[in-house]
């Protein structure tokens, strides 16, 4: 700490809600260790200012997307934008912080960058500052993109329809259908910006991965050996339950609905199901009455969230049927966007019907609170497998979205002896995140190792 002591550190996120998060978090950590914090953030998603760290500098950087960019579906194409007009503005912005460093007699120690963000790197070192490179998704996601050369080169990329069932020996558990795609984009384009994700820590002067050994230490041990042998690797996850909890600051994009927490307190214990699809996927009409139905047909009271774009060519809820919504009062409740760590923490929510994608995924296991898994796309696909097949923390509805399954997963989860199996296998692996936080597990160790290595630069 005392080594630490006010050395300066940027941190750069990827302007998107689940890359934002996780760096913010790994922001207070380093905070709480003694280091001063800058933020570059775009004006793309901009951090909102009435919530921000007060102990942070936030820099903003003008991208200035038309309407027509920010609202491209094609994630790929909405990055390679990012990608491009970021550049100058980041340079400017690392510029004049560097020249304050050296005024002031505070260098700044190092950059820690977002892969996906792959200008950041190479920008920083033609100022000769280091970075260190945070993946905010899995470890077990990332050994998968890295090895996408190899699974073109052995024909399971690109995916064939015809082959989904197909397991990939290479990748035990993972089927050829569990392999990260991204719906409305070129296949070509996403592998392209894929490999150079993958690519970008190799690079670079460490990676941070938000995950603990006990819950990753395959895939860590993967990572290390086989992708990324020059760099150390430091995972110091579940970032948000290591930092100081004090804090009032929030990373969300959205304002959070408190109802629900209220709504929450008027339920029995472990009796609702949250669900939630994260921040960017969406799901067509169809998909949205076979979800309602389910959960209707379910018996069980619900809190969901439908987020503004979450329905393909709809406002929000105004395609649901009349009876739907008589339905609904009795035993639902309906927000644009929750509190989700404090709902997952909430004693009357029993199971998270979610995206998968890694930050809902590892704030559900901190809960102990078991899943039903509708991965959309990317990473979300790989997570979905390790929490149904390799930690058996969840259930997967396997033949997509259909009323009938997502009233049978429903209940074999919450009410069937299987259910409680998964249940108290999702409670021990919540003991294990816990575990690895305090002296001498392994997060608190590799965050010692990370502050050492950071101060070593
Ligand atoms: C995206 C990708 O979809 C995901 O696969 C990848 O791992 C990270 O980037 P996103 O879809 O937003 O993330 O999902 P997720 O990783 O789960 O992050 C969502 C974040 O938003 C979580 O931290 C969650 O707590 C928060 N959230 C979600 C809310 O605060 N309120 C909500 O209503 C829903």
């Amino acid at each position: 700490m005392e080594q630490s002591k006010g050395r300066r550190l940027i941190l750069c996120p990827l302007p998107l809600q689940g890359h934002i998060n996780p760096m913010l978090e790994l922001a207070k950590i380093l905070h709480s260790k003694g280091f001063s914090i800058a933020i570059i953030h775009t004006n793309f998603n901009s951090l909102n200012p009435s919530t921000r760290n007060p102990h942070f500098t936030y820099h903003s950087i003008p991208v200035d997307l038309t309407e027509t960019e920010a609202s491209i579906k094609d994630l790929t194409v909405v990055l390679s934008i990012l990608n491009a007009k970021c550049v100058e503005p980041f340079r400017e912005c690392l510029a004049g912080l560097l020249s304050d460093g050296v005024h002031s007699g505070n260098p700044i120690a190092c950059l820690i960058s977002d892969p996906f963000f792959d200008f950041t790197r190479s920008v920083a070192e033609s100022f000769e500052l280091p970075t260190i490179m945070l993946r905010t998704g899995s470890a077990a996601s990332l050994a998968v993109y890295a090895a996408f050369p190899l699974l073109k080169e052995k024909g399971y990329l690109p995916i064939s329809d015809s082959r989904l069932e197909i397991p990939v020996a290479e990748l035990s558990p993972l089927k050829v259908k569990d392999l990260p795609t991204m719906t409305n984009c070129d296949p070509e384009v996403f592998y392209q910006v894929i490999t150079n994700m993958a690519n970008e820590p190799k690079a670079s002067y460490g990676l941070i991965f938000n995950t603990f050994e006990d819950l990753e230490g395959h895939a860590l041990a993967t990572i290390r050996q086989k992708y990324y042998p020059n760099i150390p690797i430091f995972s110091l996850g579940p970032f948000h339950k290591c930092g100081p909890t004090t804090s009032s600051s929030s990373s969300s994009l959205l304002a959070q609905d408190q109802s629900c927490i209220s709504w929450l307190d008027t339920q029995a214990p472990k009796s609702v199901v949250y669900v939630s699809f994260g921040s960017i996927a969406s799901i067509d009409q169809a998909q949205f009455l076979e979800i309602a139905w389910g959960l209707v047909n379910s018996g069980q009271p619900f809190l969901w969230v439908v987020r503004l774009g979450l329905v393909q060519e709809s406002n929000w809820l105004e395609k649901l049927p009349n009876e739907f919504t008589e339905a609904l009062n009795k035993r639902a409740h309906v927000v644009k966007w929750a509190p989700q760590k404090e709902v997952l923490a909430h004693p009357a929510v029993g199971a998270f019907w979610t995206h998968c994608g890694w930050n809902s995924t590892l704030e559900s296991i901190c809960e102990g609170i078991p899943m039903i898994c509708t991965p959309c796309f990317g990473d979300q696909m790989v997570n979905a497998r390790y929490v149904s097949d390799v930690w058996k923390v969840g259930l997967q509805l396997e033949h997509g979205i259909e009323r009938g399954e997502v009233e049978r997963t429903i209940r074999r989860l919450m009410v069937e002896e299987e259910g409680e199996e998964i249940k108290d296998r999702a409670l021990k692996l919540m003991e294990e995140a816990n575990l690895c936080l305090k002296g001498g597990g392994s997060s608190y160790q590799s965050l010692d190792g990370l502050i050492q290595h950071i101060l070593s630069l």
